[in-house]
């Protein structure tokens, strides 16, 4: 039986073994950051590359400084106001935070999930988790229990806590100081907490223009978890964003015969909680031999930009207005 209590989980966790847990975003799969047993598990049953980072799941303020060495004013004043939440802040690593979590790199990601089970498992445990998405490399994110039992075909033992609320991955920054006191937020994953909220808070808080960098954008600098092809369902999705009456009649001209139509709810919010849930169920029609989406009426919404970006990674195929 995979789906387990948040009970035998800390005992697994405490084993150096590896569970999935619920987090408010998506399931993760998680181990202790102590042990290099569980963390090299994660990137084993992941298929992960290594030089892929892993985000630090951490109960509180306190816990965050002890693997961030780079846990500054910015930082904290981020994570009073936005944590427990979907918001992961990077900043300068701690000396003793395993190479495996930071991909070798000088800095490390924390961040302080919301999910009642997940908060439990970290309390009893009285040690922070390292926590990847609880999928195959590449993979679309499981946001119910049971993606999670399909995904690894039982093998990972699940605590079930539900349906994710909010159903996409958290919204990853760096923010810093210039030389010229201003501050700089650097985007590194889009998320349902839109960046523009981040910067208007620290901009009310300290009396700072705050400029938004975009990782990777213009510096040419390696931006992990940034690659072409993420999030994708088992079926090719062709992502149709010009103006047409007809899509199923698109994917047909790309040579498919059976195209499974998705309908994303036309709220924002809503759209992001069922969209990894509706491109994995979708998957499993049977006969099917794609999916296929028609332009969302929030497209253009700048509060969209998670959903624009998890959509153009996932798609296989997409066609322009
Ligand atoms: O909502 C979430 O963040 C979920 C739940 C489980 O908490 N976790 C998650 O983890 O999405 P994962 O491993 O699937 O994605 C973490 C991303 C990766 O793309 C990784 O490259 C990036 O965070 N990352 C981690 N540490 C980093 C660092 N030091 N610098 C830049 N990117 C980093
Ligand atoms: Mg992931």
């Amino acid at each position: 039986m995979s789906i387990i209590s948040a009970e035998k989980a800390v005992e697994i966790l405490k084993g150096g073994g590896v569970v999935a847990l619920p987090t408010e975003t998506v399931y993760g799969l998680a181990g202790s950051i102590q042990s290099e047993q569980a963390l090299a598990r994660i990137f084993e049953i992941k298929a992960r590359p290594l030089f892929d980072p892993l985000i630090v799941h951490v109960l509180d303020i306190g816990s965050a400084k002890k693997v961030c060495a780079g846990f500054g004013e910015l930082h904290e004043a981020l994570a009073e106001k936005f944590w427990p939440g979907p918001l992961t802040l990077i900043g300068e690593r701690s000396r003793d935070v395993s190479d495996l979590i930071t991909a070798g790199q000088d800095t490390v990601a924390v961040r302080s999930p919301a999910h009642p089970k997940f908060r439990e498992v970290l309390k009893a445990l009285g040690c922070p988790l390292a926590a990847p998405s609880a999928n195959r490399f590449k993979k679309t994110s499981p946001t119910k229990a049971e993606h999670v039992v399909q995904e690894f075909s039982g093998q990972v033992p699940v605590v079930d806590g539900g349906e994710c609320e909010v159903g996409l991955e958290s919204t990853i920054v760096k923010p810093r100081r210039t030389e010229l006191g201003e501050i700089e937020l650097t985007l590194y994953r889009p998320g349902v907490l839109a960046v523009s909220e981040i910067q208007a808070f620290l901009n009310a808080r300290f009396h700072k223009t705050v400029l938004v960098k975009r990782a990777g954008s213009t510096t040419g600098e390696f931006v992990p978890g940034q690659l072409k092809e993420h999030y994708q369902p088992s079926l090719p999705l062709i992502l149709v964003l010009k103006k047409t009456g007809d899509v199923q009649h698109e994917a047909i001209q790309f040579g498919f015969k059976k195209p499974v139509v998705l309908n994303l709810p036309s709220e924002i919010y809503l759209a992001a909680r069922k969209l990894y849930g509706l491109l994995r169920e979708s998957s499993l029609t049977p006969g099917a031999d794609s999916l296929v989406l028609s332009r969302p009426e929030w497209w253009d919404d700048e509060l969209a930009e998670a959903l624009r970006d998890r959509l153009s990674k996932a798609s296989t195929h997409i066609l322009l207005s």
